[in-house]
């Protein structure tokens, strides 16, 4: 199959290496000139571990292709995948469907055969319609469907969750276009992975129904470690005590600062627009989206507390600025939030992140950046844990307590135990579980 990818960002550059590692040849097209310029020379423009390797295998046996010019990469086509972004539009929360629109008006005009146009990015029920009306006005005898495909991967374990997904949902009433995307996902049939295929608003609903399921359950874990700080109960044991249920799952159940990335945020206030637009508002998800904005706002507040209720003056070390670990994402991260309410408290911050220290340089003002934990550690009056990634969960900690001017830890995603950090000497507050006090 010949398949090209509009939009080479994190969704399509890992679909587009992924279905050249099928072995179909795929050429993956962005208006960023700067982004094609690196993949050209062999550079990765995101984060994503394994994705270096998986591209330079495919493009040196000549199934994977870069280029800005969409012309080139659309004529004769078997599959045109829409992978462009869907931010939040500014001032009302709907999803931005620009580059959606744009991309499908180039698609009209340079397609040509039966051209299967697939949606991959996460787009409000009925946008495939309007795809579709889109290209019918420019090629009134065009001939080519519109089927939606949404993506599930999640940043940090991409590849494995495109190559190996839980399901693929396909949307499509198009007997032509189900053999064309049955034949591109064809080496998962051979794994049985359920391939769902639906109509195109079901397959488009059902992308931000799984988001927003799993907005809610981090909300509510997030609520109950509140809980469990009141009545002295801990978080991490009543999220084993339910996730054993298999009703409930043990996935998505860690407390922490409040979710952040660059999917649940706008996915979870873009259905609450399509909701109250349809006049079935989801009030849970509503909920959802003003707590977890509330709880990212909160944190910094709780390292206030934890420093003795006054940071003016103070150095802050940070560990982990991207929104979750394995990814140099900032999109809507935490740190976004806690950082700029720290200084504005009066804080210096010194950061590190393994990965997203770059980006984080474009979104966050007057941080010091350090080469390692230790580094951001060094002279601190408190260190505090934002990400975790697992070169934080074994720190030699007899190092940082050396390294650091005070003994407080504040650690917003429970990688550490409350009992060993007590013993080691911290004065140490995590999300949901009891304070532990060794001293007499
Ligand atoms: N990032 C994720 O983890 C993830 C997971 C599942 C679904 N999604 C969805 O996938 C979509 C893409 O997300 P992303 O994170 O990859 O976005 P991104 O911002 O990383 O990449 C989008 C790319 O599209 C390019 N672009 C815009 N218009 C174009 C055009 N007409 N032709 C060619 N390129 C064009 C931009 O330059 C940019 O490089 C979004 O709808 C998102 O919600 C993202």
């Amino acid at each position: 199959m010949k398949v090209t990818i509009l939009g080479t960002g994190y969704v399509g550059l890992v679909s587009g290496a992924c279905f050249a590692d099928f072995g179909h040849t795929v050429t993956c097209v962005d208006k960023d000139a700067s982004k094609i310029e690196k993949l050209e020379a062999g550079i990765m423009p995101i984060y994503e571990p394994g994705l270096d390797d998986l591209v330079a295998k495919n493009v040196e046996e000549e199934r994977l292709f870069f280029t800005t010019d969409p012309a080139e990469a659309i004529r004769g086509a078997d599959a045109v995948f829409i992978a462009v972004g869907t931010p939040s539009r500014r001032g009302d929360g709907h999803a931005d469907l620009s580059y959606v629109y744009g991309a499908a008006e180039e698609i009209a005009q340079l397609m040509d055969g039966f051209t299967v146009v697939v949606t991959k990015s996460t787009v409000p029920v009925g946008t495939g319609d309007e795809v579709e009306e889109i290209i019918r006005k420019t090629r009134p005898d065009g001939d080519f469907a519109v089927v939606s495909n949404p993506e599930f991967l999640r940043e940090g374990a991409a590849i494995k969750d495109f190559k190996i997904p839980d399901r693929v949902v396909v949307g499509t009433e198009d007997e032509r276009a189900r053999e064309v995307m049955k034949e591109l996902y064809r080496p998962l049939f051979l794994n049985e992975t359920p391939i769902l295929f639906t109509a195109r608003r079901t397959s488009e609903l059902i992308k931000y129904a799984a988001n927003a399921f799993l907005a809610v359950k981090i909300t509510f874990i997030n609520e109950m470690a509140d809980l469990c700080e009141k009545v002295g109960a801990n978080v991490q044991e009543v999220s084993r005590g339910i996730g054993l249920d298999g009703r409930i799952g043990k996935k998505f159940l860690n407390a922490g600062p409040g979710y952040g990335g660059s999917c649940f945020p706008k996915d979870t206030l873009a259905l609450t627009k399509t909701a109250n637009d349809h006049g079935s508002p989801v009030r849970i998800v509503d909920t959802v989206v003003e707590v977890n904005a509330a709880r990212k706002k909160a944190m910094a507040g709780k390292v206030i507390a934890a420093m003795g209720g006054d940071v003016s003056g103070k150095t802050i070390g940070v560990l982990g600025l991207a929104f979750k670990q394995n990814t140099d994402d900032m999109r809507d991260a935490p740190s976004l939030d806690i950082l700029p309410a720290l200084q504005a408290a009066g804080a210096t911050i010194k950061a590190y992140d393994p990965e997203a220290m770059e980006e984080a340089s474009h979104l966050l003002k007057d941080i010091q950046f350090a080469k390692n934990a230790y580094e951001a550690a060094e002279g601190a009056d408190a260190l505090v844990i934002v990400t975790e990634w697992d070169q934080f969960r074994a720190l030699d900690l007899e190092r940082i307590k050396a390294a650091l001017k005070s003994n407080v830890a504040v650690d917003l995603r429970n990688i550490y135990s409350p009992e060993d950090m007590a013993t080691k000497g911290f004065a140490y507050t995590s999300i949901g579980r009891p304070l532990i006090n060794l001293e007499p």
